[in-house]
């Protein structure tokens, strides 16, 4: 119970700290459990956004043999929605996502994370490079070009660049 309450502090402080309300982040973490335990056998790791009522109304009109998740309450399908449409709670992968759309000549086409050699990465195969996550940092590597000289360069930490992101 003690550790329980731990663990429920730091998820609330580290909420805090990427400026996501505590409630909010608790039903993504929900939202997105439910969604890998109920639907990602058949949707692969993520769908397109989706409202609750939308959800709702694929499994009644029985999408798929998607009837099964008739007893997925109305609470379950709004974390799943709210997972959905904030395609990752992630911290990395809402700093990708944004670095994505704030500079996409350079990280093009849109990749999917990865997790390599202890990097929680993309890479973005037009320009050859890879923006990268570790123990909280943020990393950017240009592989077309030699390796030293800031190649990798370290770009700061996770949390500076969602503040400055506005994230
Ligand atoms: C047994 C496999 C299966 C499971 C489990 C499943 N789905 Fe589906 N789902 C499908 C199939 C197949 C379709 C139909 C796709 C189509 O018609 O293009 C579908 C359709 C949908 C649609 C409607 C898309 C549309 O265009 O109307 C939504 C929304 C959806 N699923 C969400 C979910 C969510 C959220 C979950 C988990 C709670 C889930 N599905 C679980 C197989 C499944």
């Amino acid at each position: 119970m003690r550790i329980h309450s731990t663990i429920a502090a730091i998820t609330v402080a580290a909420a805090c700290a990427v400026g996501l309300p505590a409630s909010q982040a608790a039903s993504l973490d929900a939202g997105k459990a439910s969604y890998n335990g109920n639907c990602a056998s058949c949707h692969g790791p993520l769908i397109a956004p989706y409202s609750a009522a939308q959800i709702r109304d694929a499994i009644r009109r029985n999408k798929g043999g998607m009837i099964i998740l008739s007893s997925l309450s109305d609470a379950e399908l709004q974390n799943i929605a709210a997972y959905l449409a904030t395609p990752n709670g992630n911290d990395s992968d809402r700093l990708f996502n944004w670095a994505e759309a704030a500079a996409p000549s350079l990280l093009s086409p849109r990749a999917t994370s990865q997790n390599v050699s202890g990097y929680y990465l993309r890479h973005y195969s037009n320009t050859n490079v890879y923006l990268a996550t570790q123990n909280g940092r943020v990393y950017y590597y240009d592989a077309s070009k030699p390796v030293g000289n800031s190649n990798p360069a370290d770009l700061g930490t996770i949390t500076d660049w969602l503040a400055q992101a506005g994230l």
